[in-house]
């Protein structure tokens, strides 16, 4: 039965102590109010727990009482699913303060760190025990493991490593009843009937807590490029992928795209960004090898690619960084390109995939649909191309105000992922659904699965009480 918030705060506070539950507007409004500032809920309370065991003992409380969680990592999904709704009633759960590395071991090749880990944390930690862990994104500084995995995160390495579900080989998770599962195997072979991590990653909390994970670690680069390639369409950015995968092999580790839109948003809003390049040509690519042998020639390598690209007429310049600082500038203008939209203004944001070699056509069958419907429309779209993943984002007219272009939100989205589905893509590659596209889905995916995610949610949580209102 529900329990009023000071009652609940009581006991949580017996739980986890009573400095680590937060009530009040004032102090839960933060955990209330998502990065982009688009949805603001407001939470019954926030409860962060410091151990397994008191996760544990804080869902058993809520689901004796049917008190809705929130479960909440870094706080940057981009699409709603951290941050509790309007009502009052849900409780957000914030992992922060369980951020330990349980274990390191360099030959298994595996960490085992706790949910609240900051993603930057765990790749130091990687990197001072000479080797890597991959998922990068320009939220790494304040993302957390925990949130990585609940969205199944991609980032700009899953070119060679993949997503985050790829880089996990076991699982700690409380579930809605409370009992603790102890999925923590660090195995790369386990055969033993149905895997059940798998459930939990990408389900945006509407499962159970993930409280700690096995992870992956893979042989440190010892040696990178880097460059920025202008090229004249997307087509030509999909020649220049399979060129430099032909000359490069798996060395390539990522592959990004960016427009003139992009390039001129983030150079004018982010200072000290800025191109390499003499002038913003149609398309850009930025593009990295590694080598774990650090003699390798990797630069050379990808000098010779590029070269002979140009050469070709598959590109029309490039900027190679010859030191690290200059790496850093180039990825400068990728990984502020998300704040850098915030300060452009609104737009409706987008997050599909697509089969690779299908990129340029879906691209102009959805600019030239959303031409005919708002005449003078901007396209910002730049991300993954080398995964098919685009963020496919849409700024209105010139001619129309903000308020009223985005009040005709749903029918951009509309035809970006009407044209999405056409092209045999997802409407959500990275981010998930969490409230944004939460309806959107029901007309994409088949009823059938649409029932079988249904039948998986209430068997595992048959009360309803995990992130209410997301995904399903
Ligand atoms: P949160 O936002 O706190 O939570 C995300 C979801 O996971 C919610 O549904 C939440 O309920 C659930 N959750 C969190 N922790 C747990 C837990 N311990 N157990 C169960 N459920 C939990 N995403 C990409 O994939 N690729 C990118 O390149 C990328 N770039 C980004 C760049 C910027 C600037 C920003 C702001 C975001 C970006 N994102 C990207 C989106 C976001 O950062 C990722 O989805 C990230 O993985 C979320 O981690 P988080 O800790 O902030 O999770
Ligand atoms: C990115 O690739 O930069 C992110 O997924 C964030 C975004 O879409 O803005
Ligand atoms: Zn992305």
């Amino acid at each position: 039965m529900p329990m009023d918030v000071v009652t609940l705060a009581q006991q949580l506070g017996r739980i986890v102590g009573p400095a680590n539950v937060l009530t009040g507007g004032a102090e839960t409004g933060p955990f209330a109010t998502d990065w982009r500032k688009r949805y603001f809920g407001r939470a019954l309370a926030v409860v962060k727990p410091g151990t397994t065991a008191e996760v544990s003992a804080v869902v058993r409380l809520c689901a004796e009482t049917g008190t809705a969680i929130v479960p909440q990592g870094g706080n940057t999904s981009l699409c709603g699913a951290a941050t509790p709704d309007a009502s009052g009633t849900q409780l957000v759960v914030n992992l922060s303060r369980m951020r330990r590395i349980r274990a390191l071991d360099t030959v298994n090749n595996t960490v085992t760190v706790e949910a609240g880990c900051v993603l930057a944390s765990l790749q130091a930690a990687a990197a001072e025990a000479e080797r890597l862990f991959p998922l990068s994104l320009a939220a790494e500084g304040s993302c957390e493991i925990g949130g990585n995995l609940s969205t199944n995160a991609g980032g700009v390495q899953v070119l060679r490593y993949g997503n985050m579900r790829d880089l996990v080989l076991g699982l700690e998770v409380v579930l809605p009843s409370g009992e603790l599962w102890d999925g923590l195997r660090g195995l790369r072979k386990d055969n033993t009937g149905y895997d059940l991590k798998h459930l939990f990653i990408g389900a945006e909390g509407t499962l159970g807590v993930i409280t700690a994970a096995v992870l992956k670690l893979f042989p440190k680069p010892r040696a990178q490029a880097t460059a920025f390639v202008a090229v004249a369409s997307p087509r030509d950015a999909l020649a220049l992928l399979t060129h430099v995968q032909e000359r490069c092999g798996d060395r390539l580790t990522a592959f990004e795209l960016m427009s003139a839109a992009c390039v001129e948003i983030v150079t004018r809003h982010m200072p000290g960004v800025q191109t390499p390049l003499d002038r913003v040509h149609p398309e850009h690519v930025l593009l990295e090898l590694s080598d774990t042998h650090a003699a390798g020639g990797v630069r050379e390598l990808l000098e010779g690619a590029l070269a002979e690209a140009i050469e070709r007429g598959v590109a029309l310049d490039a900027a190679v960084a010859t030191s690290e600082a200059q790496a850093r500038g180039l990825w400068a203008l990728r990984e502020n390109m998300t704040e850098a939209q915030v300060r452009e203004g609104r737009q409706v944001k987008h997050d599909v995939s697509v089969p690779i070699s299908r990129i340029p056509e879906f691209i102009d069958a959805a600019r030239a649909e959303l031409e005919r419907a708002f005449p003078g429309v901007r396209v910002i779209c730049f991300g993954h191309v080398g995964d098919g993943n685009l963020h496919y984002n849409v700024a209105g007219p010139a001619s129309m105000s903000e308020d009223a272009f985005m009040a005709r939100m749903a029918e951009v989205n509309r035809i970006v992922h009407d044209a999405t589905a056409r092209h045999g893509g997802s409407i959500s590659a990275e981010h998930g659904l969490g409230v944004y596209k939460r309806a959107e889905i029901l007309r994409y995916k088949s009823p059938l699965e649409m029932e079988l995610m249904r039948r998986i949610k209430r068997a595992l949580d048959p009360h309803g009480i995990m992130n209410p209102g997301k995904v399903l």
